[in-house]
């Protein structure tokens, strides 16, 4: 497979992503899964993708489908981290298994923050009184990304001859309230706060806050079935009816565009949508 051919779209003019250090959250399934499966056709050989999530047999089948590919057979690395990210051990486990491939024949190091969940969307914002429910959520939604992407940032500091980049899956949701999604919304809008924060302080690094449009994934069927607000659970229910779901492969396909020709201003937060 050529370098410029993402799900057969033609990229023109586009190139490759390097000899990279590649982490991805949340790979196991959904969007984070064909993130892995596309990005590994833009990595030159020898190039090391990291795979986080819980689930150790999905993470060990992408696994063995990416070995067999054709980035594998030309050389291409895969390391699975089977981690809950809501805990702290989990973001070290993380960290500590990127640290092995912390040489010098890396050139690029990537990030990808994709690692998410819903929380309880059939409830409204006053029914959370509990404090210990609200933090559980906010663990994995937000203190995880923003201790990984630290983490992962001290092990590769900023060097000469190393691109760094780091996205954040973001969601419309960061920047509009939808009734009864009070934990999805909250987490959302302070990642994306979160990483324009780091935009402004790391002027090397290349911070993206990506919208991926709604997917085709287990969250988006949770989402459609669980909503307590009618309004908001009625439009998931047109989007499915009116054929309106997106691939993965279209989002992602769309990421990698953006990725490749690197010219949106870090910290920008893009829309599937407006891209
Ligand atoms: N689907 C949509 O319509 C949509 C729209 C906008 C934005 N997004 C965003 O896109 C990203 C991917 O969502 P998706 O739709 O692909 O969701 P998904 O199918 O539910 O997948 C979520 C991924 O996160 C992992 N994950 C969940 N909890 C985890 C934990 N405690 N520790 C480690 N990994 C965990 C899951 O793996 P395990 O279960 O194996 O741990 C899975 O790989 C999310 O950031 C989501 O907010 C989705």
């Amino acid at each position: 497979m050529q370098a410029n051919v993402i799900s057969n779209v033609i990229l023109p003019g586009a190139k490759d992503l390097g000899r990279a250090l590649c982490i991805i959250t949340g790979a196991s399934k959904g969007f984070g899964r064909t993130i892995a499966k596309e990005i590994s056709l833009l990595l030159k050989p020898k190039s090391v993708l990291v795979l986080a999530a819980r689930s150790d047999e999905k993470l060990r089948e992408l696994q063995e489908n990416l070995a067999s590919s054709d980035a594998g057979r030309a050389g291409l690395v895969t390391r699975c981290v089977v981690v809950d990210l809501g805990m702290k051990e989990g973001v070290e486990s993380v960290v500590r298994a990127a640290k092995e491939f912390s040489s010098e024949d890396i050139d690029h190091f990537i990030l990808i923050n994709n690692a998410a969940s819903l929380g309880d969307v059939s409830r409204y914002a006053q029914s959370f009184t509990n404090m210990a429910e609200v933090d559980s959520y906010l663990s994995l939604n937000v203190s995880s990304a923003l201790s990984l992407t630290a983490g992962l940032l001290q092990v590769f500091p900023r060097r000469q001859g190393l691109r760094r980049c780091v996205v954040n899956v973001s969601s419309l949701c960061a920047l509009k309230p939808l009734p009864s999604w009070v934990l999805y919304c909250t987490g959302k809008a302070a990642r994306a706060m979160m990483f324009r924060v780091l935009a402004e302080e790391e002027p090397d690094l290349r911070v993206l806050n990506y919208s991926p449009g709604p997917l085709e994934t287990d969250m988006l069927v949770e989402a459609r079935d669980c909503t307590a607000d009618p309004g908001v659970r009625k439009s998931f229910s047109v989007m499915f009816s009116q054929g309106q779901i997106l691939t993965c492969e279209d989002s992602c396909a769309k990421l990698m565009k953006v990725l490749l020709e690197d010219d949106y201003p870090s910290g920008a937060h893009l829309d599937f949508y407006d891209l």
